[in-house]
């Protein structure tokens, strides 16, 4: 059982500004991870698991992408009990995100308001980190690893960003979050259209076509 309560820590960390008690809470879960002191926020693993897409989840509660953007502190979220981890968004190159404040709190509703808008450190350091991370996954944990397109990037050049992180995140995820839906990166839900998927989708399979996937179309053959 976790030797830290959150009931103790939330006030302490409802006095800080809301992006500074995250920076300071994943700070300290990466150094601490996978040394014995993960015992003050370690739960056990419920064991209840459940096969979708043929990924075996050793239960069915997850962390969404977004709270470890770059991919840091894998094993010492997993220790929370977590029967899969998605981490990101990623974008090819860092980039600082939106101005800053761009994060909120509503205490009274029990939410928080985010525009932060894909700030993260690259593909190259999000790699480093994930190939880094060893426990969780050893010990069946499923990974998911999100990716996105830079800010700068013009959007109809943004299939190119989606490739080069596929590329990298490909071989190190059990299963990859395409990120579309963003509403902090301008015209990203423009790449939920027809014919904008369907373009992603025909460069996803030209990309992997010695894995195929469900849903990609056949490769022409060159007769
Ligand atoms: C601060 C914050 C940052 C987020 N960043 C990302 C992100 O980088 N990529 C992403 O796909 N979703 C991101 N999300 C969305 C979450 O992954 C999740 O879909 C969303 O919070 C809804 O789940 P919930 O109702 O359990 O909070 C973010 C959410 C929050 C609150």
């Amino acid at each position: 059982m976790a030797l830290i309560p959150y009931a103790l820590t939330r006030p302490f960390l409802f006095g800080m500004d809301p992006e500074a008690a995250h920076e300071l809470t994943l700070g300290q879960v990466a150094k601490l991870q996978n040394t014995p002191l993960q015992c003050l926020w370690a739960e056990a693993r419920v064991h209840d698991p459940v096969t979708v897409a043929g990924l075996k989840f050793p239960n069915r509660v997850g962390l969404a992408a977004g709270l470890d953007k770059n991919g840091r502190c894998i094993d010492g979220l997993g220790a929370f009990g977590f029967g899969f981890i998605e981490v990101g968004t990623v974008t090819p190159k860092g980039q600082p995100g939106n101005p800053k404040p761009r994060m909120f709190r509503l205490p009274e509703k029990n939410a928080l308001i985010n525009r932060l808008g894909f700030n993260n450190e690259g593909l190259a350091s999000f790699l480093a980190n994930v190939q880094r991370a060893k426990s969780f996954r050893a010990g069946g944990g499923i990974l998911g690893l999100n990716i996105g397109k830079n800010a700068a990037t013009p959007i109809e050049d943004a299939a190119s960003d989606y490739l080069l992180c596929l590329d990298g995140v490909y071989p190190h995820a059990d299963y990859v979050t395409v990120n579309i839906s963003s509403p902090n990166t301008k015209n990203l839900r423009a790449l939920q259209s027809d014919e904008a998927a369907k373009t992603e989708n025909q460069n996803h399979c030209l990309a992997h076509q010695p894995k195929p996937e469900p849903g990609c179309a056949p490769q022409p053959s060159a007769a």
